[in-house]
C-alpha cells in the first residue's frame, strides 16, 4: 500500500473525514423535522432520493464507533437547519437539538473532535418559498438560527463552518435545487442579490460567534481550485484572471476582508447585476473576520478567452466550469486524467490552490473536501480494494505535504467521505466513503457497514502521524 512519511505534519494535525447532513442522516421527516429544498427537489433520473441515504440519524453510535476505529482526529458533519427549526425560523425542534447533543457527544467520547457544518445545501423549504436567500429576511433567520447552534452545541464544538460551497450554490444552484428566482425580470442580479444575503448572513454568524464564545474558531467554506489559462495567451491568462475572481476571490475577499472583489464587482455592473447594499451592510461585512479558511477541492479548471457565443461548457455538474460571454470558458486541460465521472484528477493543482490562497490571505488552512467518487466493487469475500482511491488520496496527501513545506500553515485534512453515502448528482453508486454501506440505487437492502481496503490505509496513515 502506498505510504507518506508525514515527517512535516504537526503532531496536532487533525486528519478527518467528512460528510453532510441530507446525504447522510437520511430520516428526512422523523422527530419533527421539516421539509428542505433537497427533500422537496426533483430527483435526478436515474438516481435515488434523499429519504433514507446511509441511515446516520439511526446508526451514528455505529458509525462514529468505526470512525473512531479509522483514528479520526476529527469528524467534519452538517447539522440540518429544519432539524432544529422545521420552519427555518420561529419554533425550535427540541427533539432536534436533543439528537445533534447526542451527536456531538457521541464524538467526544470517542476522541474526535466535531467540525460543524451550519449549512450545507439544505435551506428550510418554508424559507423558499417566502423567496429563500432572495428574501432578507433569510439572512436574519440564518443569524438566529446560528445563535442557537452556538447556545446549545458551542460549549463543545470549537470549530465551526458557516455556509458550504456558497460560491457553487451561486454558479450551479440548478444541479443543486438552490437556483435564483427566475420569475424576476434579471436572474443574474437575484443570483447576485442572493450572494449578497448569503454573504452578510455569513458574516452575522462570525460576528455572533465570535461574542458568545471567544475561544471558538469560525471559517468560510468555498469550493476553491486554481484556475489555469489555456494558454499562454494573453487573453487567455486574462480569461483565468476572470473566471478566479467570479468563481474564488468574490468569496473569500469578502469573508476576509469584508470588501467586493474588484473584477467580481465589475463583471456584474456591466451586466446590471449589482446587488442593492442596505446601510450597514458593509460595516458589518468588514467587522466579520474568520480564524481560518476551510475550502473543498476536487479539481481545478482550465479556462480560455470566450469572444462568441460558444462560451458554454456545463453539464450541470458543480465542477464544471460554466462560462462567461466575453470573459472565459472552460475547456479541457490535456495534461490531465479524469476519473469515471469526468472529472479532472489534479494533485498538483491541490499545492497550487493552496499556495495562492495561502499568499492571498494568510491564514491557516483546512480541506473539508477532497476525494473520489467512484463504482466500488465488492468482491466475493466481501472485500473492497479501492486502490484508486488509495491513489487519489495518496497523491493528494503528498502534496499537502509539499504545501507545508512551501510555508503554507495546513492545520487539517478531512476528505470525502467518511463512509459512503448519497452523491449529491449521482446517487448513491458513486462512491466516496472509507466504509462501504450496503445498499443500492433504489434497494435499501441491509444497509450494513463494511470496511474498504482504503480504510485499513487511512487508519494506518493517521497512525504514523502519531
Ligand atoms: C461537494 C459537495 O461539492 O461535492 C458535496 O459539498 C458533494 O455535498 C461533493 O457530495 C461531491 O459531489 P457529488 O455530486 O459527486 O456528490
Amino acid at each position: 500500500m502506498s505510504t507518506i512519511a508525514l515527517d512535516n505534519f504537526p503532531k496536532s494535525f487533525l486528519w478527518g473525514a467528512s460528510t453532510s447532513a441530507y446525504q447522510v442522516e437520511g430520516a428526512w421527516n422523523e422527530d419533527g423535522k421539516g421539509p428542505s429544498v433537497i427533500d422537496m427537489a426533483p430527483i435526478v433520473e436515474g438516481t435515488t432520493d434523499f429519504k433514507v441515504t446511509s441511515d446516520h440519524y439511526h446508526r451514528y453510535k455505529e458509525d462514529i464507533k468505526l470512525f473512531a476505529e479509522l483514528g479520526l482526529k476529527a469528524y467534519r458533519f452538517s447539522i440540518a437547519w429544519t432539524r432544529i427549526f422545521p420552519d427555518g425560523d420561529g419554533e425550535i425542534n427540541m427533539k432536534g437539538i436533543a439528537f445533534y447533543n447526542d451527536l456531538i457527544n457521541e464524538i467526544i467520547a470517542n476522541d474526535i473532535i466535531p467540525i460543524v457544518t451550519m449549512y450545507h445545501f439544505d435551506l428550510p423549504y418554508a424559507l423558499a418559498i417566502k423567496g429563500g436567500w432572495s428574501n432578507r429576511t433569510t439572512v436574519d433567520a440564518f443569524a438566529n438560527y446560528s445563535k442557537i447552534l452556538f447556545e446549545y452545541f458551542g460549549d463543545r464544538v470549537t470549530y465551526w463552518l458557516t455556509i458550504n460551497e456558497q460560491n457553487m450554490m451561486i454558479l450551479h444552484g440548478d444541479a443543486i435545487g438552490t437556483a435564483a428566482n427566475n420569475d424576476n425580470e434579471n436572474p443574474l442580479q437575484d443570483l447576485y442579490q442572493q450572494n449578497h444575503h448569503m454573504l452578510l448572513a455569513q458574516a452575522k454568524a462570525m460576528v455572533l460567534c465570535h461574542e458568545m464564545l471567544p475561544t471558538a474558531k469560525i471559517g468560510p467554506a468555498p469550493n476553491i481550485s486554481a484556475i489555469y489559462p489555456a494558454s499562454s495567451r494573453p487573453e487567455d491568462i486574462l480569461a483565468a484572471s476572470n473566471c478566479a475572481s467570479i468563481r474564488n476571490w468574490l468569496y473569500l475577499d469578502m469573508a476576509v476582508h469584508g470588501r467586493y472583489n474588484n473584477i467580481a464587482w465589475s463583471y456584474l455592473k456591466a451586466r446590471n447585476a449589482l446587488p442593492i447594499i442596505a446601510e450597514g451592510d458593509m460595516v458589518l461585512m468588514a467587522k466579520a473576520k474568520p480564524d481560518f479558511i476551510a475550502f473543498n477541492y476536487y479539481n481545478t479548471a482550465t479556462v480560455a478567452e470566450a469572444t462568441s457565443d460558444d462560451f458554454a461548457n456545463s453539464t450541470g455538474d458543480q465542477q464544471i466550469v460554466i462560462g462567461e460571454k466575453g470573459l472565459f470558458k472552460g475547456t479541457s486541460n490535456p495534461n490531465l486524467v479524469v476519473n469515471e465521472f469526468g472529472w479532472e484528477i489534479d494533485p498538483v493543482g491541490f499545492r497550487n490552490t493552496f499556495r495562492e490562497i495561502y499568499e492571498r490571505y494568510t491564514l491557516p488552512l483546512i480541506v473539508t473536501e477532497n476525494g473520489l467518487g467512484a463504482f466500488d466493487k465488492i468482491e466475493a469475500d466481501g472485500s473492497i480494494n479501492d486502490d484508486y482511491r488509495i491513489n487519489y488520496l495518496t497523491q493528494h496527501i503528498e502534496q499537502i505535504k509539499y504545501a507545508i513545506e512551501d510555508g503554507v500553515e495546513v492545520f487539517g485534512y478531512c476528505p470525502w467521505s467518511a463512509i459512503d453515502l448519497v452523491s449529491t448528482h449521482q446517487g448513491c453508486v458513486k462512491r466516496y466513503g472509507f466504509i462501504h454501506v450496503d445498499r443500492d440505487e433504489f434497494d435499501l437492502k441491509t444497509l450494513k457497514r463494511s470496511k474498504k481496503k482504503s480504510f485499513y490505509w487511512y487508519q494506518a496513515l493517521i497512525k504514523s502521524n502519531n
